[in-house]
């Protein structure tokens, strides 16, 4: 019987994990391998070596991490550094240890400088100062990365890394206060829907830039640079290539989520980046066509919210949005 492919998803119940999951689980010619946080902690190194020593994983797509929004990195700087600088050394080293074929990193889009020249090259990367409200996650981010490619390097490694834009999909992270902008608007709207309240407020003029990507779609794209003999092994940008201001979008979701209140900009409030967009150039070469509009995802992310049951219970008086991504 011919070799399957050994696939090991880091963070499979993840929203990014989850999708490269759903993606690679179609394919016959591979064997998709998951553990969870409980099954193997991937702060702890002895276990990680142990579990690659032990089976002959062929691919690594490295999915696992500490994920927040701009609340939670902002008050947790040292854990988002020390969590994701572990998970990254241990996996990589790990990996590289153990003769696997593949290893493709997911870094982010906010690891890239604060002032970076729009739409963002990854020659940008390094080139300035970072935002500093995320300074301790991006910094483990770029070390994650810089190791794949000093892997690649020094040893020969086939490992490279991808910086995704700002992602949504089933999976996602609704907290209140540790979810992102798309999660974190919708509960807003759903909320605001449910009480019949009058209007939601977002925080800021609503004219900042943001580019939003299908978590499916990244999955497509992951595999696409995955299997690509053009990719050159070199960093590369995962966006949609589309922006829209914040308004916008809290226009869009009044709709998808059937909120029939007005919606309010409060300029009192920050802005945050004006425009945060990725150049796409890289993998558009490689073929790369997003296949989700940002109104079907939201519809679709909607109805999976719903039907997991992720707003309850309904919370009382926080009528705001905060309009970062
Ligand atoms: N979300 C975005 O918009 C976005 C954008 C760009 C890049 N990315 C990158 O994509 C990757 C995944 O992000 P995500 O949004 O999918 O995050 P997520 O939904 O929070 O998922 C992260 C996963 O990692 C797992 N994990 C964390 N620490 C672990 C540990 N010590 N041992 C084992 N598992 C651990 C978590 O397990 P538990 O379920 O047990 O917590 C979870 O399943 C990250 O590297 C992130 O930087 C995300």
């Amino acid at each position: 019987m011919p070799h399957k492919k050994q696939v090991y998803v880091t963070g499979h119940k993840g929203l990014v994990g989850s999708a490269l999951v759903r993606a690679l689980s179609g394919n016959p010619d591979v064997e998709v391998i998951t553990r969870t946080r409980q099954e193997l902690d991937l702060l702890n190194q002895g276990a990680v070596h142990q579990f690659f020593s032990r089976y002959a994983i062929d691919i690594v797509i490295h999915a696992a991490g500490k994920v927040g929004g701009i609340v939670a990195n902002q008050s947790a700087q040292a854990d988002f550094l020390y969590e994701n600088l572990l998970v990254a050394s241990n996996v990589i080293g790990a990996a590289a240890k153990n003769s696997v074929g593949k290893l493709l990193y997911l870094g982010s889009s906010c690891v890239y400088p604060k002032l970076a020249p729009q739409p963002i090259r990854e020659e940008s990367l390094l080139s300035s100062a970072l935002e500093s409200t995320n300074e301790g996650y991006a910094v483990a981010k770029i070390a994650g990365l810089k190791l794949c490619e000093m892997f690649r390097l020094q040893y020969g490694k086939d490992f490279f890394a991808a910086m995704p834009t700002n992602l949504y999909g089933p999976g996602d992270n609704f907290h209140p206060t540790s979810s992102h902008v798309i999660p974190g608007m919708m509960r807003r709207f759903h909320e605001a829907k449910i009480k019949g309240g009058k209007s939601v407020i977002i925080w800021g003029t609503g004219s900042p830039l943001r580019e939003f990507l299908h978590v499916d779609d990244l999955a497509r794209a992951c595999i696409l640079i995955l299997n690509s003999d053009q990719y050159d092994k070199k960093l590369i940008n995962i966006g949609s290539g589309e922006e829209l201001s914040i308004l916008e979008l809290a226009l869009l979701m009044q709709q998808v989520v059937g909120f029939k209140g007005q919606v309010l900009a409060d300029p009192s409030r920050p802005d945050g980046t004006p425009r945060k967009r990725l150049d796409t150039s890289r993998l558009l070469a490689l073929g790369f066509k997003p296949q989700i509009s940002l109104r079907e995802g939201l519809a679709k992310t909607y109805a999976w919210a719903l039907a997991h049951q992720v707003f309850e219970p309904p919370r009382r008086n926080e009528p705001t949005i905060i309009a970062h991504a």
